[in-house]
């Protein structure tokens, strides 16, 4: 199987990217991790990159053109599949345009419910039964684009945001491969 390049976009602890990198060692995974982009210099995840010689890309989103920095090494690197795992800025309009379909996102909540922050927080206050996480297409509105995977867990009645957090966090790791492999499945 010929892997196709795909790059992670990160800002902090890159556990989404620790479990896809560990995914893609193995053969019948579609992408190779060949690009890890941070819009953070001290984001813990940029170890991943480091231990696993894959080049990295630091961005300064102060500077008004640094999607131009991101998408020359985009082009680079022939990254036809971009992974956000926890990255925390917009994506422009600009840059979607360039790369429709081919951007995908994990978000800690079942979609469409609790796009946004604080996930965590809102499905406790609501007394929510169950909760997940997605991965999804990412369009121009915030956590909106269509589903690709989505999974999910039964809430206790003595969790906490704490334990849901574990849980969720879980479950990405098991959903963000399989959106993968089901992107990639008929090609
Ligand atoms: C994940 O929970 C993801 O759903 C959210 O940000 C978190 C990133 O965690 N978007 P990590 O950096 O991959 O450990």
């Amino acid at each position: 199987m010929v892997k196709k390049n795909a790059c992670v976009f990160i800002s902090g602890y890159g556990s989404n990217l620790k479990s896809l990198i560990d995914n893609s060692r193995k053969e019948n995974f579609p992408v190779n991790i060949s690009l890890v982009v941070s819009n953070n210099i001290n984001a813990k995840g940029l170890l991943h990159a480091k231990k696993n010689c894959i080049p990295y890309l630091i961005v300064n989103t102060k500077k008004r053109n640094f999607e131009n920095s991101i998408l020359k090494m985009i082009k680079k690197h022939k990254i036809v599949l971009i992974c956000l795992a926890g990255y925390m800025k917009i994506i422009s309009k600009n840059f979607l345009n360039k790369y429709r379909k081919k951007i995908i996102n994990i978000h800690p909540s079942l979609l469409p419910k609790y796009k946004g922050l604080n996930t965590y927080e809102r499905v406790i206050k609501n007394n929510e039964k169950k909760t997940g996480c997605t991965v999804h297409f990412v369009n121009e509105k915030l956590d909106s684009g269509k589903l690709i995977v989505q999974k999910s867990f039964f809430i206790k009645k003595k969790d906490k945001t704490d334990v849901l957090k574990i849980k969720t966090q879980k479950l990405e790791k098991r959903a963000f491969p399989e959106a993968i492999i089901k992107i990639y499945r008929y090609s």
